[in-house]
């Protein structure tokens, strides 16, 4: 016992009450038959995203507001204010995408592989609930920015899933939170995407990842070097490490080479014309083909037989065959539908791009989001209080100084409008006489020598100097 370090000594002691070692030991020492691959390294690195999602997800919500009034100001003081923020929002914005391909490449393995067979179908259709989770996050945090875009895609999307016969209207009733989309829709969206969504991924992850312990790996699909066995550590470890390390490198590498864009606020007012994100392109595409009634076709038909026969698949398909060359049908199927998905993906963007008629509007559009993503953070002003922390960087603006905010927006409005009611406008100062900048600084100094009466107080002793100025340059911009 004495020569064990006190290292030793303390793992010991935790280990004793916890089990940990043998849970450890059971981890790492997870029999790979036939080897360890790199094709195996998909889940691993679908795990590993969703914890990125998560992890950079919450520190978004320390500034995030989910309201229709702020979710737009408090997405553009992540991207543009908060210091790495832009980094932060870019590889969300790419996690979510790399979580639908990672996680269409797993299904793809999975399926080539036939490793969803021989007692592993339990495994199987979890996975494909897991997919439809993934869409689901995709769906719910488009909306979340509260920009053109993400309004008026959201407001497609929920209007097609509200056009499904039977179900249709009281799905999308369930949405919205009504018959519009507003801001019960974003806080229920909002509340879907960081609360119900990952609490079921979550589990539905753990469970997935047990069963598929319990059942083992399927090993190569020919079977020949079964007798070959790895343990998940050290080499699948590796692999595994490997690739989640690519995944993360390639995020970064793009949220800063292509930082995730914003537009403008949504103006429910305008024509916009709206595009969902590209994993809907290929539902958006074929809704061309089948107009009116048709339309079941693609919103139904089309996702319910791929759905339904995702999930039965391993019920129906019960042969122990897993080599993909010796299944040819399956396989077959399985290339055909991803690349029809391509295809589709790429023909919508191609008439998008040759398309007269919405090629020159979505060039606007798309000029008006660069002009938006460029400009610097402009804090916005609500009620009496900022409602962003970037208040103090107001110089310039349109907002108002924060100590006006703090002595004199309760009695002049927050705009200066005389919206409060308790004091006039503040607009037009420079045009009335006595009203120069510096009248208007000695008016917080002594407002009686200027006969301004009670309630304007005749006096602000509490503000600086330099506030009194900010104040007074603010004033003399007012319209
Ligand atoms: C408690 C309410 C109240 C507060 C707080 C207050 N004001 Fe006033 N203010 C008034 C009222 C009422 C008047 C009109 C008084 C009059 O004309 O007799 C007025 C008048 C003025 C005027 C003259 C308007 C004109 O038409 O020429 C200026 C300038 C002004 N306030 C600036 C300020 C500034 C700057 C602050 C904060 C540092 C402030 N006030 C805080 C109530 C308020």
């Amino acid at each position: 016992m004495t020569d064990k370090s006190k290292v030793d000594q303390l793992v010991d002691w935790v280990d004793e009450r916890t089990g940990v070692k043998a849970l450890m030991d059971e981890a790492l020492n997870e029999p790979i038959r036939g080897g360890a691959r790199w094709a195996y390294v998909f889940g691993s690195a679908l795990l590993f995203l969703f914890v990125v999602q998560v992890v950079t997800g919450i520190v978004m919500t320390l500034y995030y507001v989910p309201t229709a009034d702020h979710a737009h100001a408090s997405v553009a003081y992540i991207q543009k204010a908060v210091p790495g923020g832009a980094l932060l929002r870019g590889i969300h914005h790419y996690g979510s995408s790399a979580m639908v391909i990672l996680a269409v490449a797993h299904l793809a393995q999975t399926f080539l592989y036939g490793a969803y067979k021989q007692k592993r179908e339990l495994v199987w259709v979890i996975g494909v609930v897991m997919l439809l989770i993934v869409l689901g996050f995709g769906f719910t945090g488009y909306l979340l920015t509260w920009d053109q875009a993400a309004y008026f895609g959201t407001k497609v999307g929920t209007s097609i899933a509200g056009e499904i016969p039977g179900v249709g209207p009281i799905q999308q009733k369930i949405m919205l939170g009504g018959t519009e989309l507003t801001t019960v829709t974003l806080s229920r969206f909002f509340t879907a995407h960081v609360f119900l969504l990952p609490l079921l991924l979550a589990l539905l992850a753990g469970l997935h990842v047990s069963l598929f312990r319990k059942a083992g790996p399927a090993g190569p699909y020919h079977n020949r070097d079964d007798n070959k066995v790895d343990r998940f550590y050290p080499k699948q470890v590796f692999f595994d490490s490997v690739a989640m390390l690519v995944v993360f490198v390639t995020l970064v590498y793009l949220a800063m080479k292509m930082p995730a864009e914003l537009g403008p606020v949504a103006d429910p007012s305008s024509d916009y014309l709206a595009r969902p994100p590209w994993y809907f392109m290929p539902l958006f595409q074929l809704l061309k083909w089948f107009p009116g009634p048709w339309s079941i076709v693609p919103t139904v038909v089309l996702p319910g037989v791929i759905f339904g026969a995702l999930f039965l698949l391993p019920f129906l398909d019960r042969k122990a065959e897993r080599n993909p060359f010796k299944r040819p049908i399956a396989s077959l199927v399985l290339l055909l539908t991803l690349a029809g998905s391509i295809g589709l993906i790429f023909l919508a963007r191609h008439q998008d791009r040759t398309n007269p008629e919405f090629a020159e509007k979505l060039k606007k559009q798309e000029e008006e989001m660069h002009a938006f993503f460029k400009a610097p953070f402009e804090p916005q002003v609500i009620g009496a209080t900022t409602a962003m922390v970037g208040a103090t960087g107001a110089g310039g603006s349109g907002a108002a100084p924060a100590a006006y905010m703090e002595h004199c927006a309760d009695c002049h409005g927050a705009n200066g409008q005389g919206e409060a009611d308790l004091g006039p406008p503040l607009t037009g100062m420079s045009a009335k006489p006595r009203r120069t900048a510096e009248d208007l600084f000695k008016i917080m100094e002594d407002a009686r020598a200027y006969d301004l009466k009670k309630p304007m107080p005749a006096s602000f002793p509490d503000i600086s100097e330099a506030d009194k100025k900010a104040i007074v340059e603010w004033m003399l911009k007012l319209k």
